[in-house]
């Protein structure tokens, strides 16, 4: 027997209990972890309330680091003991102990802590998709990505200035403009006083951006479409204010040739080669220390409700974790 969060009816932050489960032993392919660190995302946010529907009962959680406990037949290069860490399907690491597919774990590298790891591996291969996969900013672009002070945000602004680019980014305070621009923004705009469209056509002439990065979703829809130059992506990766509306291929037409996608960081993982690509780039910036990885809240996770109406009342910055 272990313990996990288990949701029985999609809801509010109180759906989130705290109960015995009976997990089993791994089978062939799969690993057991006891999870040391457990990562908080807002993706979570939309498995609780039903916005992504998940057949009931489940355990949330999609990003955690922990310890090999058993291997289940196969082939794998781990063994017992090692620290390992992952993001992708399936679902459920909010729990104590849980079992997880050997060929979607990642070892951890030495240098890197597992509350690290649990913060870093769906927030951090998300930045990596977004930068290096979907549009790689060229030295001198100038880019708007929007909560920038988030967790996905503070990984992106510094990723981001350090290939080059110059950093526009939206935040809701103060405080977050002042850790925005300690972790890379050059140009935090406090987008619940200004205007951030009038804001970043001052602050490109006039021009606009190649390139938005928007996680915030309904709120910054259309501004985030008048941020950007002729023929310029648009890049909406999320939901935090609620869904964008249905977008008419014309609208992008009248506004400028624009590109517009819609990316899910499991579409961009899906072989093993995929997956261990992209997190070797993730582990070289983090380990040379171009991104620095920001744990700035810690929960225990039987609270973990607490943590997750932090997070949707914007409370938190960077990254959170669970602590089992
Ligand atoms: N597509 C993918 O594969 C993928 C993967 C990972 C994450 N994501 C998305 O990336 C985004 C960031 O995720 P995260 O886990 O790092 O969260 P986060 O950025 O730490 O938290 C969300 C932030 O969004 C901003 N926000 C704006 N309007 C909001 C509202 N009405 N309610 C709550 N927050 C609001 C807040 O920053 P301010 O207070 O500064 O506005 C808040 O801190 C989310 O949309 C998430 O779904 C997508």
């Amino acid at each position: 027997m272990t313990h996990a969060i288990r949701i029985h009816k999609a809801g509010p932050a109180s759906a989130l209990k705290w109960q015995e489960v009976e997990i089993g032993k791994p089978k062939k392919g799969d690993l057991l972890i006891r999870n040391t660190a457990v990562g908080l995302n807002f993706i979570d946010t939309y498995h609780r309330k039903g916005l992504y529907p998940i057949p009931t009962p489940f355990t949330p959680g999609v990003e955690g680091a922990g310890v090999i406990e058993a291997i289940g037949a196969g082939d794998t290069k781990l063994k017992v003991g090692d620290r390992v860490a992952y993001c992708s399907d399936p679902l459920g690491s909010y729990a104590e102990r849980r079992l997880f597919p050997a060929d979607r774990a990642i070892k951890i590298p030495s240098g890197i802590s597992d509350e690290q790891a649990a913060s870093m591996m769906l927030k951090g291969l998300t930045a990596a998709m977004l930068l290096k996969r979907i549009y790689k900013p060229a030295k001198g672009d100038k880019v708007l990505i929007h909560a920038a002070a988030g967790g996905v945000g503070l990984i992106l602004c510094q990723w981001a200035k350090h290939l080059g680019a110059t950093v526009i980014g939206t935040v809701s305070s103060r405080k977050k403009a002042t850790l925005a621009k300690a972790n890379g923004c050059d140009h935090p705009i406090i987008y619940t006083d200004k205007d951030f469209v009038q804001q970043v056509k001052r602050l490109t002439r006039g021009q606009g951006v190649p390139v938005v990065y928007d996680g915030v979703g309904k709120d910054t829809y259309p501004g985030s479409l008048d941020c950007l130059q002729s023929r310029g992506m648009w890049i909406t990766f999320g939901n935090a204010s609620g869904p964008v509306p249905p977008v008419a291929p014309l609208t992008l037409l009248q506004k400028g040739s624009l590109f517009m996608t819609r990316p899910m960081l499991n579409h961009y993982i899906t072989t093993t080669e995929e997956l261990t690509s992209l997190a070797r780039e993730l582990f070289t910036v983090v380990r040379k220390g171009a991104v620095k990885i920001q744990v700035n809240q810690q929960y225990t996770l039987k609270d973990a409700a607490k943590a997750h109406r932090d997070l949707e009342q914007r409370k938190t910055t960077g990254s959170t974790i669970l602590v089992p």
